[in-house]
């Protein structure tokens, strides 16, 4: 589609369209581009233009008031609130939801043994489909931007990035194609009912995507690969977590660690009939931005 079919497309959108995590990796990308696209937009969080909280419901309707498709940025809690969320939002005139899921939501599992079924993100698929409304499911691996605004960022600046994942590889997702995608299926016809899964072009272990980052800043971050369950005792010690946060944080990590999240998924070529952004791409950007100093 082109740059004029996509205004136009987005033109015709009825209504404004909310973004909850509007403030996150994805959410922001999203609401810029709808913005671009002329689309009216709410950018919607706890620290958001438009208050949000997914622990209190009675803030969900206000953002809801005449929004008629919403993208939904999760709260990874057990029990999901989505399905609350969902359920209020088609009540309230909404007829297109963009869900933001996970790879690995149907493979048995996938998250650990405390995910059987999927866990927050199984729960919030299940609801969308059973919505009665258009949807449109993405899953995304592990995002190129966890090492540039995210999870992995300070190891990197600190130039040590200690992680249990071996070497362990996958083919990281940059959030902008991520946005893409979601602004497509939020804006034009030809998602509905699509399941996405969204990986980039090419596998990479921690220390591969650490050399790709000094290739392109000079410093060099050293990856140090830790046991297990020696990082989920750190994080407990080291980092205020819960000894359950802890066990969900390393399961997490596990898909990289096993590969399971290296092949290369075809989502982003159905959605928008381009390959994905390479990773060499994300860090030319992240670089010239000045995140890794
Ligand atoms: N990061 C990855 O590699 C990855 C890969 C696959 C799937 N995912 C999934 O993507 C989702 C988002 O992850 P992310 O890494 O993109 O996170 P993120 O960048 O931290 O964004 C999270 C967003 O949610 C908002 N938020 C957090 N708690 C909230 C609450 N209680 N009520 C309302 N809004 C809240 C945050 O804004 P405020 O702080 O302003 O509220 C922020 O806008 C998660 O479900 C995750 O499982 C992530």
């Amino acid at each position: 589609m082109t740059q004029t079919d996509a205004t136009a497309a987005a033109a015709s959108v009825q209504g404004p369209v909310l973004v909850t995590g509007g403030t996150g990796k994805t959410g922001r990308r999203v609401v810029a581009r709808l913005r671009e696209l002329g689309v009216e937009t709410r950018a919607a969080s706890r620290s958001g233009e438009t208050p949000f909280d997914w622990a209190d419901p009675t803030t969900w309707q206000a953002a809801l008031d005449g929004v008629t498709a919403v993208y939904i940025t999760p709260l990874d809690a057990s029990p999901s609130p989505t399905p609350a969320f969902v359920e209020q939002a088609v009540a309230s005139g909404v007829r297109r939801l963009v869900l933001l899921s996970a790879r690995g939501v149907d493979v048995p599992g996938y998250f650990g043994p405390a995910y059987e079924d999927g866990g927050p993100h199984g729960e919030g698929e299940r609801a969308v489909r059973a919505s009665g409304v258009t949807w449109t499911i993405l899953r995304p691996g592990w995002f190129s931007q966890n090492f540039s605004e995210g999870v992995f960022l300070d190891g990197v600046r600190d130039g040590e990035l200690a992680l249990p994942t071996g070497d362990g590889r996958a083919a990281f997702i940059d959030a902008d194609d991520i946005a893409d995608v979601a602004v497509a299926a939020l804006t034009e016809d030809g998602h509905a009912g699509e399941e996405y899964g969204l990986s980039g072009p090419r596998a990479l272990g921690i220390a591969d995507v650490l050399d790709e980052i000094a290739k392109e800043t000079g410093r060099r971050a050293a990856y140090v690969p830790v046991d297990a369950s020696a990082f989920r005792a750190g994080l407990v010690a080291d980092q205020g977590f819960t000894d359950q946060e802890a066990g969900l944080w390393t399961d997490a990590l596990e898909p990289i660690t096993t590969s399971r999240e290296a092949p290369v998924l075809d989502g982003v070529r159905r959605a928008l009939g381009r390959e994905p952004r390479d990773f060499a791409d994300f860090v030319r950007d992240a670089a010239a931005r000045g995140v890794w100093g």
